[in-house]
């Protein structure tokens, strides 16, 4: 079963983690405020307009894509630009049909209700969210037996914004009754030194266009990394220089952090170093490589590969990972040789969504 694991002390993971509650105070709260995601926020926009001209709840929607992306920062952006309430939970969370229910009936009209990793509802909290999501109704059993009866509640009109990482692990039923749905791509350099400098200014830190623009390049195409890089950098500042967040500062502590000039850490070079020194350059099987680095096979899928595939330096093919000779040179190491080009099939170009699996 997944989890969204996290190496403890990973300054670049993006999973949430308590120390980060501060993360909230730089969450935005409005649509203009939401920097980036552009596809996603004009159609958002358009969706949430058309909702509240008819006087209707928002249709149910699910948010997928890679963790630190903003997901639970746009279903709290939702529920204030319908000036509603928001629930948050996460699949997990919700163990027993009960539970669901019980969070159901403390909705009022047109709330917002999350659901995290909602691919890791139980099957039975599903057929539970079925009617609820269809009909705004929960049946109920009453009884065991022939004397069992089923009998039906009214729930408030309400809507479901449902966060996966793993679109493809969700199940179809469940999929079918999103009417929107919105994949979040990484962010782009540029978007996110334009988030750091807002953090900046809320957190009031001085930090340069340069200082920015350095973190950015080595925030793994994430917010939640580019914010908590910042209060990191932040430190170094306060404490060796005078205080200012500068490019020269940003590039002394990702040094003393050993977070490399693309944002790599040890963990995505030991994945790197693996696969070229133990198996050739791959393929080698997802479960075999974290297995040789004695680390959990979704960390490495979910932690590490959306970035190294994005940054060109690991493909997946059906045979397994490989690294490109990209890759080779950002390490320092020879390629091999070229081979002779043989027909590549096209699902072995490296070029497969993230979600597909
Ligand atoms: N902080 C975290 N994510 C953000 C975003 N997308 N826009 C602005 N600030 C953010």
């Amino acid at each position: 079963m997944y989890e969204e694991q996290e190496t403890p002390g990973r300054l670049v993971g993006p999973a949430a983690i308590p120390a980060d509650a501060e993360e909230n105070n730089l969450r935005p709260r409005s649509l203009d405020e939401y920097i980036g995601q552009d596809k996603v926020k004009e159609n958002l926009k358009i969706y949430l307009k058309a909702a509240q001209r008819r006087g209707e709840p928002m249709d149910h929607i699910l948010l997928y894509g890679p963790p630190g992306l903003g997901k639970t920062t746009l279903a709290g952006i939702v529920a204030a630009e319908m000036g509603v309430q928001i629930r948050i939970t996460s699949g997990p969370a919700i163990e027993k049909p009960g539970d669901l229910a019980a969070l159901l009936t403390s909705l009022q009209e047109g709330d917002v209700l999350f659901i995290d990793e909602i691919h890791r509802l139980s099957r039975q909290v599903e057929e539970v969210l079925y009617p609820a999501l269809e009909d705004y109704a929960l049946d109920i059993m009453i009884g065991k037996g022939p004397s069992a009866q089923s009998i039906r509640i009214n729930l408030p009109h309400f809507t479901l914004v449902g966060a996966t990482t793993r679109a493809g692990q969700i199940t179809g039923p469940l999929r079918d009754r999103f009417g929107v749905l919105l994949k979040l791509e990484l962010y782009s350099p540029d978007e996110l030194c334009r988030i750091i400098r807002r953090s900046a200014g809320i957190l009031g830190q001085e930090c340069t266009e340069e200082g920015a623009y350095e973190l950015a390049k080595c925030a793994r195409g994430t917010p939640r990394v580019a914010n908590r890089l910042l209060k990191r950098v932040r430190d170094f500042a306060t404490v060796l220089g005078d205080g200012v967040v500068d490019g020269e500062t940003a590039r002394l502590a990702l040094k003393r952090m050993d977070i490399d000039s693309l944002g790599l850490d040890q963990m995505d070079r030991s994945m790197l170093r693996a696969i070229i020194e133990m198996y050739g350059g791959g393929p080698v099987g997802l479960e075999t490589l974290a297995a040789a680095l004695g680390e959990e096979s979704v960390t490495l899928e979910d932690v590490c590969e959306p970035y190294l595939m994005q940054m060109g330096f690991l493909t997946r093919t059906p045979r397994g990972r490989c690294v490109t000779r990209l890759a080779y040179g950002h390490l320092g190491l020879t390629p091999p040789p070229e081979e002779p080009t043989r027909g590549q099939a096209p699902e072995e170009n490296g070029q497969q969504s993230l979600f597909d699996r």
